[in-house]
Formats: structure tokens, sequence, C-alpha cells
């Protein structure tokens, strides 16, 4: 919780100070600062007794100074700065503050994006700013700006009817999700008729209760956005016709969201991206490599020739009798697994992929062990075919990278939810920027749409009524 900081704090602001400054700030100034201090305020955001953060605001007059955030290195990139931030805004805002400034170190990327995301913007460049010769810019933001714009999207595009609101800062009001897993689950994987059906029994309760619990009106949304594809064609219709109805009633503007750039830019939920992005896409439907030089310019540079990597993990688990959906069972399967069976590394060009061989491969090899009379070894099974599928997705990664050299490396898709594959991609990746997403943002929700729609809204990429829903969309169109 961010409070007022006290005495207390001290001994540890001090070191984080100190473990993260070349020049930090000593004692007896945070002392001051608590004790005499007329124009500073200083925040702490404490956990269990523990200062995860900290921050000062200097007032004068109409004007704030926002003097420092610091997070503590341990809790970095888990979006305790943008709490920090928007926290002092909004005590700068109460107390009638017209302006907020801030200096921020011209080489501090992520620190420069989170100001810019947040609505501050660049107004000079101070030479030669700090101790050790850096440069400065001097940042601004208008507190008394028009409010930020607000989204509400609607994804439905599998098995999962969802709602959520948010706003251009980024502040979640609301995210409503049901799944139909279960019902699926009788039948061995999704029923597209069914799933079309439940789409239609759920998604007005699912928006009621989305803007019930962001307490705002429809009216006070600025745009309706929906999962325009790809998909499975009725259950996508679903949300669309929902969507359709609310901005034609409304006059709201409409947005056509890909799911898929929704997988993506949920990531931004963490920590914002630096261009150029490879992303590695892993779903039940998709498999792709998406090399992203900025927010609309999309290529991929590789994908499945046949299965997706998500469907390879539910279709072996069928073959070894195991539930649906196979990945998360796989996933605990192998974890208890040993190197024992093998299975033939899937071989393709370039960044492509294949998992149909190596998903025969485990059938071929279940029969003949069958046929031999040996029992399965259910964990060893599914510790060969993730190593063996898993390798080849960060194997490629790590080649496109090569040729197409990114800043950021992000995992979306339902499968980035693989506690082996988020393994590897710390392993692999420690060198880049990577966000992997949290557990509850892998599987689809309507956040990720309405993330990814500010994007489309930021570029007023608006979609008609008559728009229709494209269940093989690419994410180059
Ligand atoms: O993105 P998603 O929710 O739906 C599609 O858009 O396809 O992905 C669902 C896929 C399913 O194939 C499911 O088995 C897989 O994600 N999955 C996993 C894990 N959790 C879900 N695969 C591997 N390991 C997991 N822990
Ligand atoms: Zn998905």
């Amino acid at each position: 919780m961010i409070e007022r900081m006290k005495k207390e704090d001290l001994d540890q602001v001090v070191e984080i100070e100190k473990d993260s400054f070349d020049h930090p700030w000593n004692r007896d100034y945070f002392e001051n600062e608590l004790n005499d201090s007329e124009i500073g305020e200083l925040y702490a955001d404490i956990e269990n007794g523990e200062v995860i953060a900290y921050g000062e605001l200097w007032y004068m007059f109409e004007n704030c100074d926002l003097t420092k955030i610091v997070v503590k290195r341990d809790y970095r990139h888990r979006g305790y700065g943008r709490k920090m931030l928007k926290h002092l805004t909004h005590i700068a805002k109460e107390r009638g503050c017209e302006f907020m400034h801030l200096e921020v170190d011209v080489k501090n990327d992520d620190a420069i994006k989170l100001y810019k995301m947040n609505g501050f913007t660049t107004v000079r460049t101070r030479k030669n700013y700090y101790e050790n010769g850096s440069d400065a810019y001097d940042m601004i933001k208008g507190l008394i700006e028009a409010k930020p714009r607000k989204i509400l999207a609607i994804e439905s595009s599998c098995d999962e009817t969802a709602c959520a609101i948010i706003d251009e800062e980024l502040n979640v009001y609301s995210s409503v999700v049901t799944s139909q897993i279960d019902v699926h689950a009788r039948f061995g994987g999704v029923v597209p008729e069914v799933a079309s059906r439940m789409h239609v029994e759920q998604i007005s309760t699912i928006i009621k209760e989305a803007v019930e619990q962001a307490k705002i009106k429809v009216e006070d949304v600025d745009a309706i956005a929906y999962t325009i594809g790809p998909g499975l064609i009725g259950s996508l219709h679903v949300g669309g016709i929902a969507a359709k109805s609310l901005a034609f009633f409304y006059d709201k503007p409409l947005i056509g969201v890909h799911h898929l750039k929704g997988h993506i830019f949920i990531n931004e939920l963490i920590k914002p991206l630096s261009y150029p992005v490879m992303a590695l896409v892993v779903s039940g439907g998709h498999t792709e490599l998406v090399y992203i030089e900025n927010d609309e310019s999309f290529r991929i540079v590789g994908t499945t020739l046949d299965d997706a990597i998500g469907e390879a993990y539910d279709k072996v688990a069928r073959v070894m009798q195991e539930g649906y959906p196979g990945g998360p069972i796989i996933d605990k399967l192998a974890r208890e697994g040993k190197p024992h069976y093998h299975l033939p590394t899937p071989k393709v060009d370039a960044y492509d992929f294949s998992f149909s061989g190596l998903k025969n491969a485990v059938l071929q090899l279940v029969k003949k062990e069958e046929a031999d009379g040996n029992e399965i070894n259910k964990n060893d099974l599914a510790y060969a075919f993730q190593e063996t599928a898993l390798n080849v997705l960060v194997n490629k990664t790590e080649e496109a990278l090569k040729e197409y050299p990114c800043r950021s490396v992000v995992l979306a898709g339902g499968v980035a939810a693989n506690s082996r594959l988020r393994e590897l991609m710390q392993e692999r990746f420690a060198d880049h920027d990577l966000i992997l997403p949290p557990l509850k943002y892998c599987t689809d929700n309507a956040l990720m749409i309405a993330c990814a729609a500010l994007h489309y809204l930021k570029h007023e990429k608006f979609v008609d009524l008559d728009a229709p829903s494209m269940p093989s969309m690419s994410i180059e169109d």
C-alpha cells in the first residue's frame, strides 16, 4: 500500500537508494524532507513491512515536481513504478496542481516510456545535467487535461466470453471472463456450434457485469472494441454483433481487433514494449514468430506448416488418454519426467515450425509400447514431447533474432502459461528486454483486446457497422 513515508522506513529506503544510484541521496536528506520540508512529500509503497518503491513530490505553486520514483531492484518490471506514478499524479491533482514536471536521464528508456505512456511530453534537453555527464529530458504533463479515453472491449473468438474496460493510461476498470472449457472438455475439444450458442447465452450478462464493476455508464466510454478475427466464425459473430449494437446505440466508434495483437499487447500492462519487438505467439490455433517494427507494422517471419503448438499439446494429451485442454496436463506431467523416450526433432526450413510429425511420433511410440506389452511412463513421454517441441520454439526464436535484431522479446498466447517454456525463455533471452505475461493474462480475455484496441484508437483505425468477421485473418493485414 502506498502511504506517506515514515521514519521507520528510512533504513530500507537508504539501502534501496544506494543500490539504485551512483550518487544516492543520503539519510540526512530524507530525514530533512520528512521533518521540515514544506514543499516536499515522500511516499512509500509497503508490502508486509517491506519497502518496494518510493517517490517524492515537490510543490511549487501550481506546478509540481516529481523528483524521483525508485523501485527496489527485485521488484522492477512488475508494474510498481506505474502504480507509484499514478498515485503521485492523483495526489498532485487533488492538491490542485496544474502541471507535473520531471527530469529523466535520456538513456533511461524504460522510465521515459513509462512517462510517455502516462501522458508526459518532452519539452527540452538539459545538457550535462547529471554528475556523470548524462543529459536529462525535461518532461511535463498537464494535470487538468481531458480525461484519458476509455474503451469497452469484447472477446468471443473461441471458448471464452469476456468483456473489459480500460483507459489510455492503462487503468483497468473491469475485466470479466467466463470460460466454457468444462463443457467442451466433455467432447475432448472445442465444439464450434456449442461455443457460439454459449456465447449467445453469456454475452449480455458479461457486458452488464463489466459495466457495473467499472462503475461507469456505456455513454462514458469513447470506443467499443471487439475481436474481428481470427477465430471460430460463429463465436466471432456473437461478439461482433454485441459490439456493433453498442456502437450503434451509443453512437461510438467501433474497433475490430486482431486476436493475436491482443495476446501481444496485453504485455504492456507489465511493461512498455521496446521496438522492434519479436513476439513468439503460441496458442491453440497459432504458432507464429512476429517481427513488430512499430505498433502498426507486423511481419510473420515464421509460422507452423501444420498443427499449432497448443493443438499438438491437446492431441498428445488425448493419445495419452488424458483430459482437455492438454497443455496444462502435459506441463504438469513433464515436471516429474526424465529423459527416457526419444522423439525426432521436427526439421523445417528457416523460422517455420511443424508439429504434426512429432504428434504422430508420440502416437507411434504409444502403439509400439502397447504392442510390446510395455506400460507407458506418462511423465517421461510428456517430458520427451515437451522438451522436443519447446526447444524448437526457442531455437527458432533465437535464430530469427539474429536476422531480425530486436530490443523486446515477448511471449504471447495460451501456451505462454507453460512453466517450462517460461523457464527456457528466461534462460535464452535474458540479454533482451524479455516480457512473459502473467498466467492470468495468457488465456483468452477481453483485457488483451482492450490493450490492443488502444493502439487502433491512437491511429484512428475504426471499422464500419457492416464489417465482416474474419475467421482466418492474418496479423499482417
Ligand atoms: O490462446 P488460447 O487460450 O486460445 C487460443 O486462442 O487458441 O490457447 C489455448 C491453448 C490450448 O491448446 C491449451 O492446451 C494451451 O493453450 N495451454 C498450454 C498451457 N496452458 C494452456 N499449453 C502448454 N502448457 C500450458 N501450461
Ligand atoms: Zn487466444
